[in-house]
């Protein structure tokens, strides 16, 4: 299916979605959404430690679209005990798992408890861990035996460059860090800029192995 037929389906099929934005792709998935949706309900996970460029960034995406985002923020408990007990940099030593966990799927987690359905802007090619990635999938790291929760990934079978065709063909604002050498950007201290010849996602978590690279959001992709 092209990815305006899954996102077709996933509104078609469900009452309440979500889309989750932090990316150049999420912003293609808004993009098409915004010519038959009229309501979008997208997010975005504010961990507290994104690049300056990316908090403007998000504003710009609301601005050009007129579209509400809801700016997800760690629960304050939480995150004060976190880093009060292993500081600010703790993921350098024994990994991003635990500092992911608070800061991103903690209040995802919530956040997905009023939806039927989420949408991602994730694509095979961008990982090992993606290799396999469905169009469609239950997300069973957020179901539970009263609730399954559907998960889209139109974006699945699209290469890189067919991304970056559609943002220039279609003016679709993007973060201006990619101009400076970023391809996958995450927050600040857990992404650095990749050499032309590195793969794309070569710059998060770079001092962690490769098969880990993924933060919980898709914890499905290493578990199933
Ligand atoms: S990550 O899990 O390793 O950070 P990546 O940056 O490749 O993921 O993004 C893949 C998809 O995860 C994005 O297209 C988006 O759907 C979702 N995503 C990642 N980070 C966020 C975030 N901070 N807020 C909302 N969605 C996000
Ligand atoms: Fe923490 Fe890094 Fe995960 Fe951001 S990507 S939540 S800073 S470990």
């Amino acid at each position: 299916m092209t990815p305006e037929q899954v996102l077709k389906k996933a509104y078609a099929s469900h009452e309440k979605v979500t889309i989750s934005f932090s990316g150049a792709e999420d912003v293609i998935l808004i993009d098409m959404a915004c010519n038959f949706c009229e309501q979008l309900f997208v997010f975005s996970l504010d961990t507290g430690r994104l690049h300056p460029e990316t908090y403007r960034f998000i504003e710009d995406i609301r601005n050009h679209y007129g579209i509400e985002i809801d700016v997800l923020s760690p629960d304050n408990k939480l995150l004060n005990g976190f880093v009060k007990d292993k500081g600010l940099f703790s993921f350098y030593q024994d990994g991003h798992s635990e500092c992911c966990s608070v800061r991103k799927i903690e209040p995802l987690e919530k956040h997905l408890v009023h939806y039927d359905a989420w949408i991602t802007g994730q694509r095979k090619d961008q990982s090992p861990t993606r290799s396999d990635l469905p169009q469609e999938q239950i997300d069973s790291a957020f179901s539970n035996e009263y609730r399954k929760l559907k998960k889209y990934n139109p974006l699945a079978n699209w290469t890189s460059d067919q991304v970056w065709e559609y943002i220039k063909n279609n003016n679709v604002p993007y973060n201006p860090l990619h101009d400076g050498g970023y391809k996958s950007i995450g927050c600040q201290p857990c992404t650095r800029p990749t050499k032309p010849e590195e793969h794309e996602r070569a710059g998060r978590w770079w001092w962690e192995e490769e098969t880990k690279r993924e933060c919980g959001l898709h914890i499905i992709n290493i578990e199933e």
